[in-house]
């Protein structure tokens, strides 16, 4: 078999064997296959696609490039949960306690932030002594214990999607449908749960930007799922506006802990609930309806809370600051944004929201920056909200007062203030399973 004649039939539109995939991604994680290879092997799947079969022979070949968690020594049926990524999106800490106290195990390793994005390891990181890193042993003790564990991705977990994700960031083909479905699926067979819930975001500060991507995206997600055996379900929601709140490690953890109080802002409240149901629903725990009241329940009755305490606890993390969110160690210096002229918001730009928050010390501009954790943004007013100059749009939060300047541009040129009455768009599109796609 030659690298250049799978190139040449991939270029050509012809469908490649489960062989020649695994050939391909064999070598180049051994190094055999040069990186200008792999890249020109890419940038052909960019132009001509992959078929169903393709897609799923890559995704298994990519999975099995590195570990295979076994989760087996967790009791009872374990759902996992995957968000494309967005800002303010702090869902998992909600999603996961709800789903525990309804009798289904999540068994979770997430990502950091990285770019416009927050990621959930760093919001744990910023509970006082949090550890996101376990081993296999303590993971499952927690699970098992508490019914949640969330954690940083341990181990040798699909070494050829890391070296892929890096050559395709640099080859301008990160932006393929089959490749990001590959990409995410891999992760996730590899992870080891029995099923998976998906939540796909659409809009300004998501990787897809339009809902039609979004849903192919969600449908050859689910297919990958499917075919690969594990039970699989996508919700797409919105990106356009940022999730909840509050933008900034510390100041999500004490947003999510507001939710799972019952008070937190309706948005995310309902987002959560939504995906916390369908993880119930692919747990086996009864209809969608039924399984959006049990989570209703858990925020109510308070023990989706009392599952969060119990797994910070178990992962070595300072509780008071769940129990009482004053106990966070505050930003240095504050700032408010006020608002320029009279109007409605029309638009907020998502991603430069997220940016914003990365100026103020919250996010990752590279791999190995520092992140300050009680850095980032609390909004005041969003996406259909009327304004009279002078009133206050957003607080910051930063370490150093001259970070307000730049942050405080981006965040203006992330708000349009029009004339026009203008609604949030919907905050769910559609539901995609294997039974088809329903919009809402
Ligand atoms: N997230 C991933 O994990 N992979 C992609 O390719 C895109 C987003």
């Amino acid at each position: 078999m030659r690298v250049y004649d799978i190139i040449a039939k991939k270029r050509d539109g012809y469908e490649l064997s489960e062989e020649e995939i695994s050939y391909l991604i064999r070598g180049y994680v051994k190094n055999e296959i040069p990186d200008y290879q792999m890249a020109a092997f890419l940038m052909a799947v960019y132009f001509q696609g992959m078929t169903e079969k393709e897609t799923l022979f890559m995704t298994n070949e990519v999975a099995h490039s590195g570990d295979m968690a076994d989760l087996s020594p967790i009791e009872g049926i374990k759902v996992d949960k995957h968000s494309t990524g967005g800002v303010g999106d702090k869902t998992t800490l909600i999603v996961a306690p709800i789903v525990a106290s309804c009798g289904v195990k999540v068994a979770k390793m997430s990502g950091r932030g990285l770019g416009h994005t927050g990621g959930t390891v760093d919001k744990l990181e910023s509970i006082p002594g949090y550890k996101t890193s376990l081993s296999r042993e303590e993971f499952f003790k927690v699970v098992n214990e508490t019914g949640l564990s969330v954690i940083g991705q341990s181990g040798n977990l699909t070494p050829a999607d890391k070296k892929m994700y890096a050559l395709r960031d640099v080859t301008a083909t990160v932006d393929s449908i089959p490749l990001i479905a590959v990409s995410i699926m891999s992760k996730k067979l590899a992870a080891g749960s029995d099923c998976i819930l998906l939540d796909v975001k659409t809009g300004s500060g998501a990787f897809m930007k339009s809902l039609e991507d979004s849903i192919a995206l969600a449908e050859e997600m689910v297919k990958i799922g499917e075919n690969a055996g594990r039970k699989t379900i996508a919700l797409i929601t919105d990106m356009d506006t940022p999730l909840g709140e509050a933008i900034g490690n510390s100041l999500e953890v004490k947003e999510a802990v507001d939710t799972l109080r019952g008070n937190g802002p309706k948005d995310l409240t309902t987002v959560c609930l939504h995906l916390a149901a369908n993880m119930l629903v692919l747990g086996g725990v009864g209809s969608l309806e039924e399984c959006l009241q049990k989570a209703e329940t858990s925020l109510k009755d308070g023990s989706a809370l009392e599952r969060l305490i119990a797994m910070v606890e178990a992962q070595g993390g300072d509780s008071r600051v769940i129990r009482d969110t004053d106990c966070f160690e505050k930003a240095a210096y504050s700032h408010e944004v006020l608002a320029r002229k009279d109007g409605i918001i029309t638009s907020m730009d998502a991603q430069k929201c997220g940016i914003a928050s990365v100026l103020l010390g919250a996010g990752r501009e590279t791999k190995d920056s520092e992140v300050d954790f009680s850095a980032g943004i609390i909004l005041h007013k969003k996406t259909g909200d009327f304004v009279c100059k002078g009133d206050v749009l957003a607080t910051m939060y930063a370490s150093k007062q001259e970070m307000f300047d730049a942050a405080e541009e981006e965040y203006y040129g992330a708000i349009t203030i029009g004339n026009e009455k203008t609604e949030r768009k919907p905050l769910l599109y559609a539901r995609v399973s294997k039974e088809g796609v329903k919009r809402y």
